[in-house]
């Protein structure tokens, strides 16, 4: 019989890994956990088991992302969960950003969960679910965190376009628009001070709470009170008055704020 799988990306720490350890509880024969660093990954299979299985791929390399592809050819597994969460961000001004880095952003965050959408859907049935994990920097644009930002509105805008094109599958696609979280993604000091998130949230949380709404069918996931009060008032506010308070906030942290 064919093995019932979750795959997800970005599972060697953060919000990944708090995925990883939810997955467990499910029904599934093996979580195939993917990210570049293959050491982290293997410890994870030491701590929670055999289940998880060790896949290392850079999903910002072409050749790395579609040889996933081959895997599913050859092992035709049912995958019951696609958790498209490796995510790369960077606080800046548009200046600070290298044409790779650029390149590597919008690989892993855009074309990565789209292409991973494509390759896994037809290895899915009645029931499977889609996690893409956007954000709540997808609510509007933010100026110096401009280029994460505008590749978390094409997840989620991607995310809700195909949970509609999927209707009458059973399958479905949730993008899950968390705000602050603490993982190793948010710098955390700042000239020796320590930064105060707003509304900062636990990844496990994140994850729980992602996974319930995916079961629901919704598409999308919010986890706190606080993220739906900046939903709805990103949808009162003019966006540049909501871009103006962002940089009036941010702007300690950015050097070129012009
Ligand atoms: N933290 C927040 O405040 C926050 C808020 C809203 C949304 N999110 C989103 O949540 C997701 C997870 O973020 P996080 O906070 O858990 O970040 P994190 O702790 O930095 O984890 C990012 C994960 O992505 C993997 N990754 C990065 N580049 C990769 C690449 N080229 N190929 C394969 N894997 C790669 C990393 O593993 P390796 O380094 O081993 O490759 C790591 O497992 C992201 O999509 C992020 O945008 C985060």
């Amino acid at each position: 019989m064919n093995k019932r799988i979750a795959i997800i990306t970005g599972a060697s720490g953060g919000i990944g890994k708090e995925f990883l350890k939810v997955m467990l509880q499910e029904e599934l024969d093996e979580i195939w956990a993917i990210a570049r660093s293959q050491e982290k990954l293997i410890a994870l299979n030491k701590a929670l088991g055999d289940k998880v299985i060790v896949i290392p791929k850079d999903l910002s390399k072409s050749a790395e992302l579609l040889s996933i592809g081959e895997l599913l050819k050859n092992q035709k597994p049912v995958i019951a969960y696609l958790v498209n969460n490796a995510g790369l961000a960077r606080m800046g001004s548009y200046e600070d950003f290298t044409v790779e880095e650029i390149e590597s952003t919008i690989n892993v965050n855009c074309s990565a969960l789209a292409i991973l959408c494509t390759l896994c859907i037809p290895y899915m049935v009645k029931g499977s679910r889609i996690l893409n994990i956007s954000s709540a920097s997808s609510f509007q644009p933010l100026p110096y965190l401009n280029l994460y930002a505008a590749t978390k509105v094409f997840e989620r805008a991607y995310s809700r376009s195909l949970n509609v094109e999927l209707k009458g599958t059973g399958i479905t696609s949730t993008a899950v628009c968390p705000s602050w979280v603490d993982t190793g993604l948010l710098i955390k000091e700042f000239n020796g001070k320590r930064i105060k998130f707003p509304g900062i949230v636990a990844p496990d949380r994140v994850a729980k709470k992602a996974l319930k709404d995916a079961k629901r069918g919704r598409d999308m996931s919010v986890c706190t009170l606080y993220v739906k009060c900046l939903h709805i008032l990103a949808k009162l506010y003019p966006q540049r008055m909501v871009m103006n308070t962002w940089v009036h906030k941010v702007k300690k942290y950015v050097e070129k704020v012009h």
